[in-house]
């Protein structure tokens, strides 16, 4: 594992691969090395056949309050173009091991699309979600304005997107954009507890359910079916259905092994 971040922390915990973002100084502003930072430990638990979820959290008082406004406040649209500002997070979507998000604190602008790239969202009492981009003139750019939608649809996200207002835990967990709403001083041991019930799940067919529920939200009901009847074939050539199976008919636990 790399340990030379310098804007995260990363830590293994069993069969967990947790990445805590880590500017608090500037409420973990998210500038590129921390993007490629945490793509970065992001891939290397790709990779790591013993990590079965990733947690994302903060440090300090904010999940990420924003892009760094001080590292773009003198960009050229050229700039982003020539540089490819948003490849890092094209690949952030593309890891296939879930990941939950521990949000406190503010979530705003891209903090909020760091959070909207996470499959589960536990939120603190506390946290705030938004996009004010609209009061630095501009618009989200990591996805902010696609994704809301699809997660709430057009009415709230228009109206979140225009005034650029905050959103509270409680409003955030009404509009299903988190799952659980939980008290600050517990925040990271509900997502710990809960990501490691994730991580003793068959991991393939974690793998394959994120994979088809993420399908689901771009293509059509038809296409989308397709794709799932292949991927539920296709556990059918894995030991952990065989195991899956076997255990059940012995009533015992399954031991699944990711096979
Ligand atoms: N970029 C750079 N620095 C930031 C920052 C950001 N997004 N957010 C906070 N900081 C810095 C502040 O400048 C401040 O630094 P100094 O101590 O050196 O002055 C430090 O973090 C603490 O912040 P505040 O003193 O402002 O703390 P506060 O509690 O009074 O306010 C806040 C908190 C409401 C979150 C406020 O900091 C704020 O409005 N931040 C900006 C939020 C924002 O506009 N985010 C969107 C960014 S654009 C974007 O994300 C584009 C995209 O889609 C890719």
């Amino acid at each position: 594992m790399n340990n030379s971040y310098e804007c995260i922390e990363v830590s293994i915990d069993g069969k967990l691969g947790c990445i805590t973002l880590n500017r608090t100084k500037v409420l973990n502003a998210i500038n590129r090395q921390m993007v490629s930072e945490i793509l970065s430990a992001m891939e290397g638990f790709e990779e790591n056949e013993h990590i079965r979820v990733i947690v994302l959290s903060g440090n300090g008082r904010a999940f990420a309050a924003g892009a760094d406004i001080d590292e773009m406040a003198t960009d050229e649209a050229i700039d982003f173009e020539v540089r490819n500002q948003f490849k890092d997070w094209d690949r952030l979507a593309m890891i296939k091991k879930p990941i939950i998000g521990a949000v406190q604190g503010y979530a705003l602008g891209g903090g909020f699309e760091l959070a909207l790239c996470c499959d589960l969202l536990f939120a603190a009492d506390d946290a705030e979600f938004g996009f004010p981009e609209v009061n630095l003139g501009v618009m989200p750019g990591a996805g902010g304005t696609q994704r809301l939608t699809k997660l709430v649809g057009k009415t709230k996200a228009m109206e979140w997107l225009f005034t650029g207002r905050r959103i509270s835990a409680r409003e955030a967990l009404h509009f299903g954009i988190i799952n659980r709403l939980v008290s600050k001083e517990v925040l990271m041991e509900e997502t710990l507890k809960f990501a490691a019930e994730i991580a003793n799940q068959a991991p393939l067919s974690i793998r394959l359910i994120k994979e088809s529920v993420l399908k689901a939200v771009d293509v059509s009901l038809d296409v989308g079916m397709h794709f799932e009847r292949k991927n539920f074939y296709l556990l059918f050539s894995t030991e952990d259905q065989k195991e899956g199976m076997r255990a059940f008919q012995e009533k015992r636990k399954p031991n699944f092994k990711g096979k």
